[in-house]
């Protein structure tokens, strides 16, 4: 555990030192939960969000893309339910006096359970060697099976619960389990109380005409209040799907883990319009098309997971988490959902306008089917980050700091560096980057010695190094450095355009999926 909460915090120290995450407001002490991406964060979160677009958009005929505002008709939070249901059940510990949501409470008992299952593991995996059988451990194991069956049991008693409003069971269920605040290490209780996550505010000049509007909790009510206006003007049939990245706020009370949990974030969610019937069958390709979209990216098939829900969203009828390995264990990263026709009649009841499509095949009109996919581009970033940071021992003893970002997502694609500051060795390595600046970021860096440079750029998460060194002013090469495997390779200057392209390109990547 300790060694979990040491790289967290190395993660978290490593995003601020070298300009990806800072603390929003800092020099006023930090506003909790919100967070400014700095130069090589709202790098790569572009990067992220231009490789989920690219892959849901350029590359499905059938999706198109949508920018509602932020602000929207306070009567759509009414429609959607998220009014009366998009609650957080919470407790307090009367000791520390601190809040928790009772649900991760009980989940997090879960997860140490899950940490134990892994330890047995990796333990047999030791004992047995080469012919350990890995599936085939986890399914008869009798300790394995034991934390599973309990595990299994407490999420579906919690999901039973949840569901009933029977938020006196929740407490029953953390007191059995003897949970006790991290803080105080007390089990001293209040009950279990609701509290709604959206964020109030007014539009209008005075308050006595204002009106009471709602920052928006997910991007997705904007896609359906426009699912008629796009499938009319884009002449869409279904099956088809409109795309939306953007901010979503929830006022959550239990904040942590830095970027993981925050009160303003973004998200990037896919709502998929299909004909009633058919949504087992989508939610299957759904499922299995956004797991490829993660696994091309090349952080590991051993850190995703399917977690199906019991407890279902008020709008739901089937429900996926896909959950990433992230420095303190398995978390949501996506969430996949059959929202079946809840969200379009519900605004066709309090709008009073039809939301249906006319089906020319079956001649008749009916309110489609949605299956959503929604993956938040924070938690993308945290994923990508976490696992790309590392402490390598090299050969020579020592160890040096790299930030393995896939390439595609770099922020900087090439460092250009003039082995020393004369003798015209700047000059080309300026002309270097000026020539590949129309298709790359590039950046130039002369100051330290190489070695060092080569280290901060290690660190900074750029693909190559590209040393411009006396040589080059007779033979027009330079020495391209690869970040992950520290291989040298000479090569002329005219070839450097067509390697990077080869490495970083979006089609190379997506091509994986
Ligand atoms: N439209 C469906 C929806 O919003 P959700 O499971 O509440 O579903 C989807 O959110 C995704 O948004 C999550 O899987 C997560 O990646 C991200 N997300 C949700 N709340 C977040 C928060 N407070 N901070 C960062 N990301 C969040």
């Amino acid at each position: 555990m300790a060694k979990q909460e040491d790289k967290f915090k190395h993660v978290i120290s490593h995003a601020k030192e070298y300009g990806y995450v800072f603390q929003s407001s800092e020099i006023y002490d930090g506003l909790s939960a919100v967070y400014d991406y700095a130069q090589n964060g709202v790098e790569l979160k572009k990067n992220i969000r231009e490789y989920w677009w690219k892959a849901m958009v350029q590359m499905n005929e059938n999706i198109v893309g949508l920018d509602s505002a932020i602000f929207m008709h306070p009567k759509i939070w009414k429609a959607s339910g998220h009014v009366d249901a998009f609650s957080d059940p919470l407790i307090d510990n009367k000791d520390s006096k601190k809040r928790y949501r009772a649900d991760v409470l009980v989940e997090d008992y879960v997860g140490k359970l899950d940490t134990k299952i892994e330890k047995e593991v990796k333990k047999a995996a030791k004992r047995f060697g080469d012919a350990f059988n890995k599936s085939e451990f986890l399914s008869t194991n009798p300790r394995v099976l034991g934390y599973k069956e309990k595990g299994d049991a407490i999420l579906k008693r919690l999901g039973q619960s949840l569901e009933k409003e029977d938020l006196a069971d929740v407490k029953a269920l953390i007191e059995e389990l003897e949970i006790a605040c991290p803080l105080s290490g007390s089990r001293n209780w209040t009950d279990v109380k609701q509290f709604n996550l959206m964020f109030g505010t007014k539009l209008g000049a005075s308050a006595e005409t204002a009106m009471d509007l709602y920052l928006r909790p997910e991007t997705a009510q904007g896609i359906f209040v426009n699912f008629l206006n796009v499938q009319k003007t884009g002449r869409m049939k279904i099956p088809f799907g409109i795309a939306q990245t953007g901010k979503a706020f929830r006022n959550e009370i239990v904040a942590r883990q830095f970027i993981f949990r925050m009160r303003e974030f973004e998200q990037m969610e896919m709502q998929f319009f299909i004909k009633p019937g058919t949504q087992g069958d989508w939610y299957k390709y759904w499922k299995e098309a956004r797991m490829k979209w993660h696994l091309s990216l090349g952080l590991g098939e051993d850190n995703y997971r399917f977690h199906d829900h019991e407890k279902m969203a008020h709008y739901a009828d089937a429900a996926t988490d896909i959950e990433f390995r992230f420095p303190f264990g398995f978390k949501e990263l996506e969430g996949i959902h059959s929202r079946t026709d809840f969200d379009l009649k519900a605004h066709e009841e309090h709008s009073g306008k039809k939301l249906q499509f006319f089906d020319h095949e079956e001649n008749k009109s009916y309110v489609p089917y949605v299956l959503e996919t929604s993956v938040g581009l924070d938690r993308m970033f945290l994923a990508v980050f976490s696992n790309s940071l590392q402490e390598e021992e090299l050969e020579n003893g020592t160890t040096r700091t790299v930030l393995k970002l896939p390439a595609v997502l770099a922020p900087t694609k090439a460092a250009i560096l003039p082995l020393v500051k004369k003798d015209g060795l700047p000059e080309v390595a300026r002309k270097i980057v000026e020539d590949l600046k129309w298709d790359f970021n590039v950046t130039y860096d002369e100051k330290d010695a190489v070695g060092r440079r080569y280290r901060r750029q290690d660190a900074n998460g750029t693909p190559f190094c590209i040393t411009v060194d006396h040589d080059t002013l007779n033979d027009d090469s330079v020495t391209i450095r690869h970040r992950d495997t520290m291989e040298q390779q000479r090569v002329k200057i005219s070839e450097l355009k067509g390697i990077i392209e080869q490495e970083v390109s979006m089609k190379t990547w997506l091509m994986k999926m």
